[in-house]
């Protein structure tokens, strides 16, 4: 699993970059990164007069604020060049591709960013959407170990994936797990970031609650999101519980003993605990930080 620090990405919130008043509401919002949206929830018509809102709204970006994205058009289609250049206009933290397919398309939009002399620390983030993406996951997932690549983080894009397999959306989300728990292991195996699928129903809480606690537990780092109601659920589901803090203090201060320098191996309260777990307390205790 990669050390790379990351900042949270617990809450990430889908704004359409058209949507004026919604764009206007972000700075009371305390989203961890914005994903501003030029793709899907942007009609045709509407796509030009968005990139310019994009680019007035990014020259005055607060500073100190959310990690900000920008969801293009794929580079194929009629508005993804233009996209691309007024991303590279506004400079945002990354850019998110939709409708990756396979590692060519990673190859043109690295290519297509160089060109526009996008800075070096301009992140890559894709949507994995299609069943081809499904099928090309682990090389998609190596560009996250070359160092002059820029992917830096997978969105799962679980509508347009029910879309295109026909499979049957359910609220337990059973028939799309498996996807779901191949781009976890994919995005861990490159030591990428991955952030969970949008909750279309954005009025049942209790549900949101219970699909980001599933998509915690499956190893997502954190849940985009569609509306700021799904905001707090998002943060404190992707969050350390209390318990999971003391246990990690407890495996920290274990090791810390005298009479344990040096083990590799010790038990505590009736569990075996090895140097692997201290690791992964300490990481804990990291993000917790
Ligand atoms: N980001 C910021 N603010 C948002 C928001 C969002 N994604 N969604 C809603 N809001 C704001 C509304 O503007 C409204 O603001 P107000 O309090 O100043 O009036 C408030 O939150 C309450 O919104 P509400 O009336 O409950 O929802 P709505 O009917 O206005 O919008 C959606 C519902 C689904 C159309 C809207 O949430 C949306 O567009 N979400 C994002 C969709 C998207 O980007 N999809 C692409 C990726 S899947
Ligand atoms: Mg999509």
């Amino acid at each position: 699993m990669s050390e790379r620090i990351h900042r949270p990405r617990r809450a990430v919130l889908f704004v359409p970059a058209s949507n004026e008043k919604a764009i206007a509401k972000l700075s009371s919002l305390a989203c961890d990164a914005v994903i501003f949206d030029l793709e899907d929830a942007v009609a045709p018509e509407a796509k030009a007069a968005a990139r310019e809102r994009l680019k007035t709204w990014f020259a005055a970006r607060p500073k100190g604020g959310p990690e900000c994205v920008i969801r293009v058009n794929p580079l194929a289609s009629e508005w993804g060049r233009d996209d691309l250049a007024a991303a590279c206009e506004c400079a945002p933290d990354a850019v998110l591709l939709p409708k990756v397919d396979t590692p060519r398309d990673i190859h043109d939009v690295d290519d297509a960013l160089d060109e526009a002399a996008a800075p070096d620390d301009l992140k890559l983030w894709i949507m994995i959407e299609t069943p081809k993406a499904m099928l090309n996951i682990g090389a998609l997932a190596e560009f996250g170990r070359d160092r002059a690549a820029r992917l830096d983080c997978f969105v799962a894009g679980t509508n347009d994936l029910v879309k295109d397999t026909g499979v049957l959306a359910t609220p337990d989300r059973r028939y799309i797990m498996p996807w779901l728990l191949q781009m976890v292991l994919a995005a861990r195996a490159g030591g990428l970031d991955i952030l969970d699928g949008v909750s279309n129903d954005f009025r049942d809480l209790d549900a949101f609650a219970r699909e980001c606690a599933e998509g915690a537990a499956m190893g997502f780092g954190g849940k985009t999101l569609i509306h700021p109601a799904q905001i707090g659920p998002a943060l404190s589901a992707f969050s350390p519980s209390a318990d999971a803090i003391a246990e990690a203090e407890a495996v920290r201060s274990a090791f810390a003993l005298p009479e344990n320098a040096g083990k590799g191996v010790i038990s505590i309260d009736g569990r075996m605990v090895e140097r692997l777990h201290l690791a992964q307390a300490e990481r804990l205790l990291a993000r917790v930080r």
